[in-house]
């Protein structure tokens, strides 16, 4: 069960402007994006590499490029989405896949209306994206149905994370590390994350 809060400074600095309440749509998607890459930086230090040679114009190098498993994204939407971009540019390789989830207002539990993953799945390491995790209903769901296809190597990468929803991911899938930048104080009546950031899909796509 782990869990990594990402505190490097840039992450950080970023993190207090996505915050704040009076940037704007365009800023907040760049911001996300930046902050989304730095994790991924980090959420990938693990990926296997093998040594192969170059000739370089003065004279053959010793190198070392990926290997071993190739990547999926899997974007939890609507938010998720905009996490994919930064990421494809690191490994443009990456498949991607979306669930379409929203969390019912009154009772906040997540309802799915769409999935379409790679087939091949199970055979790739699984970043599963969305900027909240709150109840953690909607990550615990995606999870879940990229396993039914096989896949066993999941790292969910969160922007901010309430301490609720860590619990509930890891109680469910305790094989999943979760990768953060942020861990806040907790839910308030409506399972929004406090302090949080408010609404992630609608200050993406300027919806309210
Ligand atoms: C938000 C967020 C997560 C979910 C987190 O999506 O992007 O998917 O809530 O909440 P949970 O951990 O309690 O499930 P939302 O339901 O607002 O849908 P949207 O992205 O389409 O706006
Ligand atoms: N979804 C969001 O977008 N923000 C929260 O704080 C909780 C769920």
């Amino acid at each position: 069960m782990s869990l990594t809060v990402i505190d490097h400074p840039l992450v950080q600095h970023k993190l207090a402007l996505i915050r704040d309440e009076r940037t704007g749509s365009k800023d907040f998607r760049e911001l996300i994006t930046e902050v989304t890459m730095l994790m991924a930086f980090e959420a990938m230090r693990d990926l296997e590499l093998e040594e192969t040679t170059v000739k370089t114009p003065v004279e053959t190098a010793r190198v070392k490029v990926l290997s071993g498993k190739k990547l999926a994204l899997v974007a939890i939407l609507r938010a998720g989405l905009i996490m994919v971009d930064g990421i494809l540019k690191l490994v443009p390789a990456a498949k991607v896949g979306h669930i379409g989830t929203y969390r019912n207002p009154e009772s906040k539990l997540p309802v799915r209306y769409y999935a379409k993953l790679p087939q091949d799945i199970k055979d790739r390491r699984v970043f599963v994206l969305d900027p909240m995790l709150a109840t953690g209903g909607s990550a615990v769901d995606a999870i879940a149905e990229v396993k039914k296809l096989g896949a066993s190597q999941i790292k969910l990468l969160n922007i901010i994370a309430a301490p609720e929803g860590v619990a509930r991911v890891q109680a469910a899938h305790p094989d999943v590390e979760i990768v953060v930048a942020a861990l806040d104080s907790h839910l308030n009546d409506h399972a929004y994350i406090v302090p949080g950031l408010g609404d992630a899909g609608d200050r993406i796509y300027g919806t309210k």
